[in-house]
C-alpha cells in the first residue's frame, strides 16, 4: 500500500449517501487514494466526545493532513459548538475556498440570459464573529467580540493572491464593511492592500459588502476572486450558490498550513435523508478540488468531464434540472456519471487546472505553541478605559454618580448606549437599554493599569460593572473608535 491515504468522515444526514456515491465514482476512475474512515459527527458528539470525534479520528486527521468530510449536524441547544466550525478552527484551516461556476444542464436565470459565472470566494475561516466569543452582559444585553488579526488577515489575503497568480486570475477583490467597522474591517482592508503590493501583476480592488451583494446579482461576471471576513464570506457564498443553481453545486476547501478539509457547502439536509434523493455533485466537486490539491489533475479532469457530460445530457436529481424529465435517485445519478467516465463535454468546457502541484505532506508542527509572526509594532500607550455598566439610571444621573467617584487624574469623556453617544450631548430620540458604555480617560493623556483597576473597583461598590475594555494608542494612533455622535 504505497498510495496516499486520506481521512474520510461520512458525516450525518445525507452525508453517508453522498460520500458513498463520490467514493464509488473515485473507485471507478481508479483514483489512487486509500481511505481511512474515521469516527466523527453527531453520533460521536452524543457519545460524549465534545469535539465530535474520537481520539483515534483526531489522530488520523492530524497524521494524514487531509480530511474529506460529509456534512455534520450541529446538535441543537445552547452551549453546543458546531463540529464543523470546531474542526476548521482547531486545525487552523484559515482559508475557505468556495468555487461557483455555471454548468450547462443546470439552468439558472443567468445561464438562460447567456451570462457565465465563475467566481471564487475566499472566506477567512477562523476569526471574525465565528470566534464565538459572546457574553450576556446583563439579562437583556448580549455582546459578541469580533477578532480580526493582522497575521490572520494577511494569511488569507496572501492565499487569495497566490491562488490568483498560480491559476491565472487577473483580479482579486476585497469585500468589507470598513466604512462602519473601522478597526476590524479596517484592518482587514489595510492588510489586503499591504499584501497586494507583493503582487503588482494582479489587479487589486475593494468593495463594500452590501454593494457586492447587489453587484453579484446584477453583474456577477465582474468578479473573479473575492476575499472576505468569516461571516460576510459565509453569507456571500450562499448568495453565489444561488447564482449557479443552489447548494447542490457549491463545493469548498478549507486550506491550512498543515491540515486541509474538503467538504460541500451544504448541510445534512434532514428533509431528504435516507431517501436516495440527495444530489452528490457539491461533494463530488469538493472531492475534485481535493484531487487537484493533491496533484491528481488527470483523475480530476476525467471525473469532471464525466460529470459535465452527464449534466449536458440532462440527467439530474430532484433539486435541479428540467422538471418535465424524470429525476434520478442519488444512486442512479452516480451510476450515470460512472457510465460517462471517458466522455468529454461539448458545451461545458472542462476546467483545465493550470496548477501543477506536487503534493508534499506538510510536516506536523512541534509541540510548542504556534504563534503567527507579529507584524504590528510600535509604542503602546494606555489612555483610559471603556466600562460597561448595567443600570436603569438616565445618562446624566449616571454621569453625576461617576463624576462624584472618579479620582482627579481621570475624567469622564462620554457615555454611549448601544454605540450611540447619550452624554454629554445626545438626542432625546435615542432609545436606551440598561447597558451603558462609559468612557474614562486620563487627564494628562496617559494612565496605568493599576490606576484604572483601582478606579473600577471603587466604581463597582456603587455600580454594576459588566465588562472593561482598555483604551490604548499604538504608534500614536488611537486603538478604539469614537461612539456615534461623539
Ligand atoms: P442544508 O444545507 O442541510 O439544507 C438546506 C436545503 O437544501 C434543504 O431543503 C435540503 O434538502 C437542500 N439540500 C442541501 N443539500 C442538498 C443536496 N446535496 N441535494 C439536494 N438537496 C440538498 O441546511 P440546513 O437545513 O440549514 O442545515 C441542516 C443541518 O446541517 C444543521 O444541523 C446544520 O448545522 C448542518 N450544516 C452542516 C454543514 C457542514 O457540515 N459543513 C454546513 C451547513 C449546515
Amino acid at each position: 500500500m504505497n498510495q496516499l491515504q486520506i481521512a474520510v468522515a461520512k458525516g450525518d444526514g445525507i452525508g453517508p449517501e453522498i460520500m458513498d456515491a463520490v467514493i464509488q465514482i473515485f473507485n471507478a476512475a481508479k483514483v489512487p487514494l486509500d481511505y481511512n474512515f474515521i469516527e466523527m459527527g453527531k453520533t460521536y458528539y452524543e457519545a460524549g466526545h465534545s469535539s465530535g470525534m474520537t481520539d483515534t479520528a483526531k489522530q488520523a486527521v492530524e497524521e494524514l493532513g487531509i480530511l474529506f468530510k460529509g456534512p455534520m449536524e450541529t446538535p441543537k441547544g445552547k452551549g453546543v459548538k458546531s463540529i464543523n466550525v470546531t474542526a476548521r478552527k482547531t486545525w487552523s484551516t484559515f482559508a475557505n475556498r468556495r468555487h461557483f461556476k455555471s454548468l450547462n444542464g443546470v439552468d439558472t436565470v443567468f445561464s438562460k440570459a447567456g451570462i457565465p459565472i465563475d467566481i471564487t470566494i475566499i472566506r477567512e475561516n477562523i476569526e471574525g464573529t465565528y470566534g464565538g466569543v459572546e457574553h450576556m452582559i446583563s439579562p437583556d444585553v448580549a455582546l459578541c467580540r469580533r477578532f480580526i488579526s493582522r497575521p490572520g488577515s494577511m494569511q488569507v489575503h496572501r492565499f487569495a493572491f497566490e491562488m490568483a497568480k498560480k491559476e491565472g486570475f487577473t483580479k482579486v477583490t476585497c469585500a468589507h464593511k470598513a466604512n462602519i467597522m473601522k478597526m476590524t474591517d479596517g484592518l482587514f482592508l489595510e492588510t489586503f492592500y499591504e499584501v497586494a503590493k507583493e503582487y503588482p501583476e494582479i489587479q487589486a480592488n475593494d468593495i463594500i459588502v452590501d454593494d457586492l451583494a447587489m453587484k453579484l446579482v446584477a453583474y456577477p461576471q465582474q468578479f473573479q476572486i473575492v476575499v472576505l471576513t468569516n461571516l460576510q464570506g459565509d453569507i456571500m457564498s450562499d448568495l453565489c450558490a444561488g447564482l449557479v443553481g443552489g447548494l447542490g453545486f457549491a463545493p469548498s476547501a478549507n486550506i491550512g498550513e498543515h491540515i486541509s478539509i474538503f467538504e460541500a457547502v451544504h448541510g445534512t439536509a434532514p428533509d431528504i435523508t435516507g431517501k436516495n434523493l440527495a444530489n452528490p455533485t457539491a461533494l463530488l466537486l469538493s472531492g475534485l478540488m481535493m484531487l487537484r490539491y493533491l496533484g491528481l489533475m488527470e483523475h480530476a479532469n476525467t471525473i469532471e468531464n464525466a460529470l459535465l457530460y452527464t449534466l449536458e445530457q440532462g440527467a439530474h436529481t430532484g433539486d435541479f434540472g428540467d422538471r418535465s424529465t424524470t429525476s434520478l435517485s442519488t444512486q442512479a445519478f452516480t451510476q450515470t456519471i460512472i457510465n460517462h467516465l471517458g466522455k468529454v463535454p461539448s458545451t461545458n468546457a472542462a476546467r483545465e487546472s493550470k496548477v501543477l502541484s506536487n503534493f508534499v505532506k506538510p510536516v506536523a508542527p512541534s509541540d510548542q505553541k504556534m504563534m503567527l509572526g507579529k507584524h504590528g509594532q510600535g509604542a503602546e500607550k494606555l489612555v483610559g478605559m471603556d466600562l460597561f455598566i448595567e443600570t436603569e439610571q438616565l445618562a446624566h444621573e449616571l454621569a453625576s454618580t461617576i463624576q462624584s467617584i472618579l479620582p482627579p487624574s481621570l475624567k469622564l469623556i462620554n457615555i454611549a448606549n448601544r454605540g450611540t453617544q447619550v452624554w454629554p450631548v445626545g438626542s432625546k430620540f435615542t432609545e436606551c437599554v440598561d447597558q451603558y458604555t462609559v468612557r474614562i480617560e486620563a487627564i494628562n493623556g496617559t494612565t496605568s493599569m493599576s490606576e484604572l483597576l483601582a478606579c473600577s473597583q471603587t466604581l463597582s461598590s456603587t455600580l454594576n460593572l459588566s465588562s472593561i475594555e482598555f483604551l490604548k494608542y499604538f504608534d500614536n494612533k488611537a486603538g478604539y473608535t469614537l461612539a456615534q455622535g461623539q
